[in-house]
């Protein structure tokens, strides 16, 4: 919390513990922070933003930080701190952004007292192999000690948000069932793709892992008819405008950097789990159902399951699609 963006979630995975281990306590900031009294609330906000740093853990942690040479800990006290608000907001309404540990406040004391409360807090005790993701804006964690002997061995990630950016992706709302759809492309005969003029050696001159069926039929009464009428209307496409093909990237088999040769693509994710695409210089985006800028160079990662999509392969470029899509 002493730097100003934090992961906004995180997991502990628990390799192995014993008996007497500290559970880790998670605290509801959403509920603990409804229950403030509501001067106490106003004044937090009148406040606004407040120290949060690693100085006042150092004064305040019952247990010494393990820093042991004089110029590392003026370094930290200098580097690891920040401004913040305490009273925040997210879709779910305002919660507490808080910590006994980095906080200033005015407030502190109170704040300290009442949001901590046994009825906001959920103890995980640990078990080998546990694992434990959260929200770590609005669910604030600690533990406490452990004795030496005792083995505690947990593992932290911390997951960054995936950027989004309209440039390269934006998400479509095509109502579709995906089981359905799954179901009728079971007939499918599918064949590596193959560009036959790619330089020999090349992924793309005939691609073994990643699979293609056209699809040249399309039944106006079957869910893929109902997905071609509801994509041609939101991006206003003739049948000329593109064809229609299934892909299968089977798992663990990632697909190389490439520009697709038409100039944008729909697809939706048929897989329950699939890698995400890759843009080059932008990184990872996650998305079902989505229109793709493919001009931009992206790679696809590989993933433990096939990764199958019902792709639009588009003539008219990602701009004009998007300028179709927003005057709807
Ligand atoms: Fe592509």
């Amino acid at each position: 919390m002493y730097f100003k963006d934090i992961h906004p979630y995180v997991g502990l995975r628990c390799n192995e513990v014993d008996k007497g281990a500290s559970p880790t306590y998670f605290c509801d900031m959403h509920a603990a922070w409804d229950s403030l009294p509501e001067d106490l609330k106003q004044n937090v906000r009148d406040e606004g933003e407040v120290d949060f740093t690693l100085a006042n853990f150092f004064k305040r942690a019952r247990y010494p930080y393990d820093v042991q040479k004089p110029a590392e800990l003026r370094y930290l006290r200098m580097t690891r701190k920040c401004k913040n608000t305490i009273c925040k907001e997210d879709g779910k309404g305002e919660y507490a952004y808080f910590s006994p540990a980095y906080t200033s406040s005015k407030y502190y004391n109170e704040l300290n007292q009442l949001l901590f409360e046994d009825k906001f807090v959920y103890a995980h005790e640990w078990k080998d192999n546990d694992l434990v993701v959260w929200n770590n804006k609005t669910i604030s964690h600690m533990r406490k000690g452990t004795p030496r002997h005792i083995v505690r061995n947990l593992v932290r990630y911390a997951f960054h948000e995936p950027k989004q950016s309209e440039d390269y992706l934006t998400h479509l709302p095509i109502k579709y069932n995906r089981d359905v759809i799954l179901n009728e492309i079971k007939e499918l005969t599918f064949k590596p793709f193959e560009v036959k003029r790619a330089p020999k050696g090349n992924f793309f001159r005939y691609a073994k892992s990643w699979l293609r069926s056209e699809i040249t039929t399309i039944r106006d009464d079957g869910e893929i008819g109902n997905v071609v009428t509801q994509v041609k209307s939101l991006l206003d496409l003739k049948d000329d405008d593109f064809t229609l093909n299934v892909f299968n990237q089977k798992a663990n088999t990632s697909v190389p950097e490439h520009k697709d040769i038409s100039p944008c693509a729909m697809i939706i994710i048929l897989s329950n789990n699939a890698a995400p695409i890759t843009f080059v210089g932008h990184g990872d985006m996650n998305y079902k159902c989505a229109l793709l800028n493919t001009q931009a160079p992206h790679t696809i990662k590989s993933y433990i399951e096939d990764r199958i999509t019902l792709k639009f392969s588009i003539k008219k470029d990602y701009k004009s699609c998007l300028e179709s899509l927003k005057l709807k």
